[in-house]
């Protein structure tokens, strides 16, 4: 570039160095507040804006919503592709909201006796559901992206079942051969749809250079494939009395907890990796429909894309969470990452795992405390049908970080 100039001006004018030096800092600029703009899927909101049991009874007094129908606060939470989804497939967003609220909810069970605990309050940030700590690439988003992808996928394929969505039923294809003494009949979850659903609207809009949407994108699919992989065969017997000389069976959502599980699990083996440099990975994109296979082939394999960071470890499978940055440590109280830290959190004295007070408080003193504590006890069925209950008070001793 400066040999350009110069052989132009022959010297190297001031004023164009002002405007290189200005050129530079807009670039700066641009990437820096690229980076301050990443943050969490504005759709995760709809946990905080949308009360589901509201949003029913709005979806049967219009029967179809229209864009215009939608609560302003939700259009302004989704994308536009998201919108029209909400659009063409009436009573789903019923589905979604409580897709987010299921997510949030098993994220403060999983981690509820971690120093980072899922926390979703106001401290955080007013305007976001989970807050900055989105901003970095870390083992805990990881989870977060893959758990509500899996959340919606769930909430969805149910709703489908309950026929709570006029675009979809249960699933009644016969899968497979059926066994000895068992074949496929009734009526099944319909996970294709839920999958094929989350796919289109949790993935929106995660498109572009940034090497975040290759790993955000793998592990909201982990979530969905945690769904199907745990889906179970129920069956039912029919014959006389009892006798289940017909036995029918079909397929049926796992518990949301079973996922969550599988989740955390999956959140304690994650793989730290690098992100190959494949030139501008090529994500989905709406306006080439021509292009839109080859590309979905793509990002199935987009565990294809990652490298693992320490050579010496496997490259992650389909099934693993990849995350690109270590955590921070959670210990204190850190506005621009909104992490509260551990001050005032309840340890156990005993333990030596992460709710232990050594590592809870990270090393810091704690306070101990004998509370008086209320509990329901001795409760009695009455006929019919009341179950009574006294309270006991008690003393327990509980130890709180410093
Ligand atoms: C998380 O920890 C904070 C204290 O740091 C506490 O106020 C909050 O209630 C906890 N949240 C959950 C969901 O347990
Ligand atoms: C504290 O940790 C010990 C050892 O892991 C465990 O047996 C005990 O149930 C824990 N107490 C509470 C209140 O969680």
């Amino acid at each position: 570039m400066r040999v350009w100039w110069r052989g132009r001006a022959g010297v190297c004018h001031p004023l164009v160095w002002a405007g290189l030096l200005l050129l530079m800092g807009v670039m700066g600029a641009f990437t820096s507040t690229n980076e301050a703009k990443r943050r969490e899927p504005k759709w995760w909101r709809i946990a905080k804006v949308a009360d589901p049991s509201n949003l029913i009874s709005n979806h049967i007094k219009s029967n179809s919503l229209s864009d215009h129908d939608l609560d302003p606060a939700i259009r302004l939470i989704l994308r536009r592709k998201q919108r029209r989804l909400v659009r063409d497939n009436p009573g789903v967003l019923v589905a979604i909201a409580k897709g987010a609220r299921t997510a949030v909810h098993e994220c403060q069970h999983q981690f509820r006796n971690r120093r980072w605990n899922c926390s979703t309050s106001v401290f955080v940030n007013g305007k976001t559901l989970f807050g900055k700590i989105v901003t970095k690439a870390c083992r805990e988003v990881a989870f977060l992206y893959a758990l509500t992808s899996a959340a919606v996928t769930h909430t969805v394929t149910r709703a489908c079942t309950e026929g709570t969505i006029d675009s979809c039923n249960c699933d009644y294809r016969a899968k497979g051969p059926s066994g000895m003494d068992w074949e496929w009949g009734g009526c099944s979850d319909n996970i294709d749809f839920g999958n094929k659903f989350a796919r289109l609207f949790v993935d929106a809009g995660m498109k572009g250079r940034d090497p975040r949407f290759p790993i955000d994108l793998h592990n909201n699919e982990v979530g969905r494939l945690h769904v199907k992989d745990n889906m179970r065969k129920e069956c039912k017997c029919h014959g006389m009395s009892g006798s289940c000389t017909v036995k029918t069976c079909w397929w049926r959502l796992p518990y949301f907890r079973r996922v969550g599980d599988a989740l955390k699990d999956r959140f304690d083996g994650a793989s730290r990796v690098l992100v190959k440099n494949l030139g501008s990975p090529r994500t989905p994109n709406d306006r080439r429909p021509n292009r839109r296979r080859k590309s979905r082939r793509r990002r199935r394999k987009s565990f294809r894309l990652f490298r693992p960071y320490n050579p010496d470890h496997k490259p992650p499978s389909k099934k693993d969470l990849v995350y690109l940055e270590e955590s921070p440590d959670f210990c204190v109280r850190n506005q621009q990452l909104g992490i509260i830290g551990t001050r005032g959190r309840e340890c156990n004295k005993t333990s030596i795992g992460v709710d232990g007070c050594d590592l809870m408080c990270c090393g810091r003193e704690y306070h101990t405390q004998v509370v008086e504590v209320e509990e329901r006890c001795s409760c009695t069925f009455q006929w019919c049908c009341v179950v009574k209950c006294k309270t006991c008070k008690y003393m327990k001793t509980i130890h709180t970080c410093s």
